[in-house]
């Protein structure tokens, strides 16, 4: 068993400890690989530094798992549709050519993403994964259709217009779910041990459309996952209501964002909860980076708890606050 599945098993009293975006731009180990390689797609793809770049936070932190260096995003690439990252301006997507898209098949698409699956086999067999989980990931079907249609982060008022043509959404809502499941299956065949859902827009949706859009597709491959036998974590982040989101998709674990209440989950919820520290105490000072890990820790002590954030790590982070972190949950009891 590894040190996570036993944490969130209450197998051991040892706390355990990951981070969202724990590989990125704080680390200078990561900045000085990035300024080498300005095409962020084609660093994803580049399988030894993207392998490398993933286990450079567990060579600083004691912590349980790595998490795969890729993008949600290489979903749209590897179905087509072009994908940019500008400097300061997050991700810029082209136009969706939706007959180009039904013609890509599962080998086309599976060898467009090989490079991610050949670097999940080689962090597998790296030291520093000893007894640790290698975390797999996808965009929920959401977040992805989303960004697919919207072509760049969304903001509040974009929503509308963007979910106009309903029989296209649909028919590239399914498009979207069949490659998440390849694309899960082949990660979880090259050796992720767990998969993690990133629903970062489910906070946009209004209620009545929650089943249609997050509800209905999550669950399909929620299912999937645990049919493989894979542990699945989902992070719908903004939600509404992470009560019933838990009760209707069913995902073995939940990760809660950073304005969730703990105490009142912890009452609510019985599977096991990930995450909920506001990443922005990382930025702060210690004293009050401690108090607050410290309530999550409390709240969540006889339960079964994985300590992670609400959000990823900012990159103005500074990476000894990360390691007063880890110590900190590790040595709590
Ligand atoms: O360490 C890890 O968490 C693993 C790698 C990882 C990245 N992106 C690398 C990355 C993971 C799990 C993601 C998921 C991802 N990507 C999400 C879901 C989680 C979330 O943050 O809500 C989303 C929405 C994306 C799309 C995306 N990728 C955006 C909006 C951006 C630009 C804004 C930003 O945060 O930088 C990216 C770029 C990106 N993905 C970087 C990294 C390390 C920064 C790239 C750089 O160096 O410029």
């Amino acid at each position: 068993m590894t040190v996570l599945q036993n944490c969130i098993n209450k197998k051991s009293n040892v706390n355990c400890i990951w981070l969202m975006r724990q590989a990125g731009r704080y680390l200078p180990e990561f900045r000085e690989i990035r300024s080498k390689n300005q095409d962020f797609i084609e660093l994803c793809l580049n399988e030894n530094l993207s392998s490398e770049i993933t286990v450079q936070p567990l060579r600083r932190f004691n912590i349980d798992a790595a998490i795969i260096f890729s993008d949600i995003l290489l979903l749209p690439f590897a179905l087509g549709q072009p994908v940019k990252f500008k400097k300061d301006l997050g991700p810029l997507l082209g136009e969706i050519n939706f007959n180009k898209m039904s013609k890509v098949n599962e080998m086309q698409f599976i060898d467009k993403l090989k490079p991610v699956y050949n670097a999940i086999k080689k962090t597998k067999d790296k030291a520093e994964l000893k007894n640790k989980d290698l975390i797999g990931f996808v965009g929920a079907p959401w977040t992805i259709l989303i960004y697919m249609l919207n072509q760049k982060s969304p903001k509040n008022d974009d929503i509308e217009l963007t979910l106009k043509d309903k029989k296209f959404i649909e028919d590239l809502l399914e498009v979207i779910v069949r490659y998440l499941k390849i694309h899960i299956n082949n990660q979880i065949e090259s050796g992720a041990t767990i998969i993690q859902i990133f629903d970062s827009w489910a906070g946009l949706l209004n209620n009545k459309d929650y089943d249609k859009y997050i509800y209905n597709p999550t669950k399909d491959l929620v299912n999937f996952v645990k049919s493989k036998k894979t542990p699945v974590i989902c992070f719908p982040k903004g939600i509404s209501d992470y009560k019933n989101y838990v009760s209707l998709v069913k995902p073995d674990v939940i990760s809660i964002d950073y304005n969730v209440d703990p105490k009142k989950i912890s009452e609510s919820i019985d599977i096991p909860v990930q995450g909920g520290l506001n990443p922005n105490f990382l930025i702060g000072d210690k004293e009050e980076l401690k108090a607050n890990a410290k309530k999550y820790l409390d709240i969540f002590k006889d339960k079964p708890y994985i300590f992670n954030l609400g959000h990823g790590v900012l990159p103005n982070t500074d990476p000894g606050m990360v390691d007063y972190l880890v110590k900190f949950v590790k040595n709590y009891s």
